[in-house]
């Protein structure tokens, strides 16, 4: 009985059971996700890989509640967003969820601080979260550049900002689609330091999809899609002590 109390009392920020997603288009039914299962706890920094066109995007969408899925269910922070209503999905994913695009996607009128006020202003609850300001603007080491617009910041600056953005409402879950597939590799090693940061500070989830290995290696967990599916993760290497011994 303890043991069990034990076990449900470990707090999964996400839990996806037989997730299904088909689109139909037109008469033609896409598969784009098949009974997926993937927990991912509290605190977690997890990176999806996979070739293009397996499904990554589309578990993004559903777990950030855009999408209704045809199948299976989603648990975040508990709550079965499967089973909600358009508009109460609306309000779990506003209160919980954060995403950061490939393409920075800032207010370009905007200044980096006005950028991330107007997240603030928008969507912010107020006193509980402000502690939470001071680290991540210490995080974007941004230095003087406050005051500049988009465009006056480099690409890497601006992807910065947008995680800003993101986490300034301390979401749940940041919901990251190849947040450096736009950037240098200078510019993408102080995207995914802040991600880092983010993560190992203030103990942010994070679940970030990913083309690149290296980027791939600064998560705590690295799962391989395919065909809409997961891979075991220890499919690929858990032959080699096997090989040893064979030869
Ligand atoms: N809105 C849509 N309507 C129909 N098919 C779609 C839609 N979005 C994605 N797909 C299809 O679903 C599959 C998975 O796409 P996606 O999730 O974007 O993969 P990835 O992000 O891994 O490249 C692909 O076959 C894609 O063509
Ligand atoms: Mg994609």
């Amino acid at each position: 009985m303890g043991d069990m109390k034990d076990e449900s009392s470990v707090a999964n920020a996400i839990e996806t059971i037989n997730l299904e997603m088909t689109y139909r288009s037109g008469r033609v039914d896409v598969p784009a996700v098949q009974g997926l299962n993937l927990t991912v706890r509290q605190g977690e920094f997890i990176a999806i890989m996979g070739p293009s066109g397996c499904g990554k995007s589309t578990l993004l969408h559903l777990l950030g509640g855009l999408l209704q899925p045809t199948g299976g269910s989603i648990l975040i922070d508990g709550i079965d967003i499967s089973k909600l209503s358009d508009s109460e999905r609306t309000t779990v994913r506003r209160k919980k969820i954060s995403y950061v695009f490939q393409r920075f996607n800032l207010f370009p009128t905007l200044t980096a601080r006005g950028n991330i006020e107007l997240a603030k202003k928008i969507h912010g609850n107020g006193a509980p979260n402000s502690n939470g300001i001071a680290p991540i603007f210490e995080m974007l080491g941004l230095g003087g550049k406050f005051n500049f617009r988009p465009s006056e910041l480099s690409g890497g600056e601006q992807q910065r900002v947008a995680i800003a953005r993101a986490v300034i409402n301390r979401p749940s879950i940041i919901l990251a689609d190849e947040p450096t597939g736009s950037l240098d590799s200078r510019n993408s090693h102080t995207v995914l330091r802040m991600l880092r940061d983010l993560n190992e500070k203030l103990g942010q989830t994070i679940v970030m999809i990913t083309h690149d290995s290296e980027a791939a290696s600064t998560a705590s967990r690295v799962i391989e899609m395919k065909d809409g599916r997961i891979l075991t993760p220890t499919a690929r290497y858990s032959y080699e002590p096997e090989f040893e011994r064979l030869y």
